[in-house]
């Protein structure tokens, strides 16, 4: 299929590129670079430096496309917080932008990247996608909800095929968030940099982690799908943060200090997925432990110390 993947220098997009580009699909991106990264692009990829904003550029792009992968979006949770305008204007405008280029230009496919914070404080675990929504504490979650929305409604009012993936908590190698706020990554920096790792709640928070190249091949199996669908894509194994700690610890080899930062307001305490649905209708099935997962990415940062 010829796939475009918006967002596609990114941390998620550079991974679903290359997976896509090994399946023998045709791979076009788009990404500003305004956090994404070039060089993590694979070279057989058709890149193309352009915002959503330009809805103009997105339609010339589009045309003879399948299907839309969508991940361009602003991410990081404590910035929407002090940016509530730029975060709006980007995620919401520019997914309402993407989808008029689609229906413009034809393009009536669309894979799009939300997320399990769209369930707020959740009632009960396993989360599942019948589970309401819940009341968002920050502008990215609102962001989301909204372009979950969006996406929806151009199923409803022009036939879109949609499908929502909700993904829990990916890592893996090559995440480059500038700045880092994501769990595994930032542990792993410090005990390389033999720094304090800083730990909210005491790390007593239990997370689903789903390994980059599990939350890839779920958009792989998307492709062919038809109608409205959405996903929860977690490993549905709950982790305790203090714990993936101490496996960090164990596989480097020696521990660094803990920075006991308190409470964090706005934190869920427990996130765990039932993905049930996605092994059952898509055949998904993730197959990298948490070890396996960690000791791939402590790899990566080990090799590439500029990253530290
Ligand atoms: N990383 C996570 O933990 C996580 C969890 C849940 C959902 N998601 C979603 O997955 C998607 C990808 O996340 P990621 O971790 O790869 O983030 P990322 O920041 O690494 O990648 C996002 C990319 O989008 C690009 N971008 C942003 N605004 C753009 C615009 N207007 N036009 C063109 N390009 C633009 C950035 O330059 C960047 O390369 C996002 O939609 C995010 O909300 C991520």
């Amino acid at each position: 299929m010829k796939v475009l993947v918006t967002g596609g220098a990114g941390f998620i997009g550079s991974h679903v590129n290359k997976l896509l580009l090994n399946q023998g699909h045709q791979v076009t991106v788009i990404d500003d670079l305004s956090k994404g990264h070039k060089e993590i692009v694979d070279l057989k990829v058709d890149f193309h430096q352009t915002s959503l904003d330009d809805q103009q550029q997105l339609e010339s792009i589009l045309t003879g496309h399948d299907v839309v992968i969508h991940m361009a979006s602003y991410i990081e949770v404590g910035e929407s917080v002090k940016k509530p305008v730029e975060f709006s204007q980007n995620n919401i405008v520019g997914t309402v932008k993407l989808l008029e280029a689609m229906k413009n230009t034809g393009v009536k496919k669309i894979i799009f990247s939300s997320s399990a914070c769209v369930y707020g404080k959740p009632a009960k675990v396993p989360i599942t996608e019948n589970d309401s929504l819940g009341e968002q504490e920050n502008p990215y979650g609102i962001t989301k909800v909204a372009m979950e929305d969006f996406c929806k409604l151009y199923f409803t009012l022009h036939g879109f095929d949609v499908t929502i993936l909700r993904y829990f908590n990916p890592y893996g190698p090559g995440e480059l968030h500038q700045p880092e706020t994501h769990a595994i990554p930032n542990f792993i920096k410090s005990t390389l940099a033999k720094t304090p790792i800083p730990l909210f709640w005491k790390g007593e928070q239990i997370r689903d982690f789903i390994y980059i190249d599990d939350l890839a091949a779920a958009h792989v199996l998307a492709l062919s799908l038809t109608g409205l669908h959405i996903y929860n894509v977690g490993t549905e194994k709950g982790s305790k943060v203090i714990d993936v700690v101490k496996k960090i610890f164990e596989i480097i080899g020696y521990e660094v200090p803990i920075d006991d930062k308190g409470e964090r307001k706005g934190d869920v305490t427990t996130l765990v997925a039932s993905a049930k649905k996605i092994k059952q209708e898509l055949g998904w099935n993730p197959q990298i432990s948490l070890d396996e997962g960690l000791k791939k990415t402590i790899d990566f940062f080990r090799s590439h110390p500029s990253s530290t």
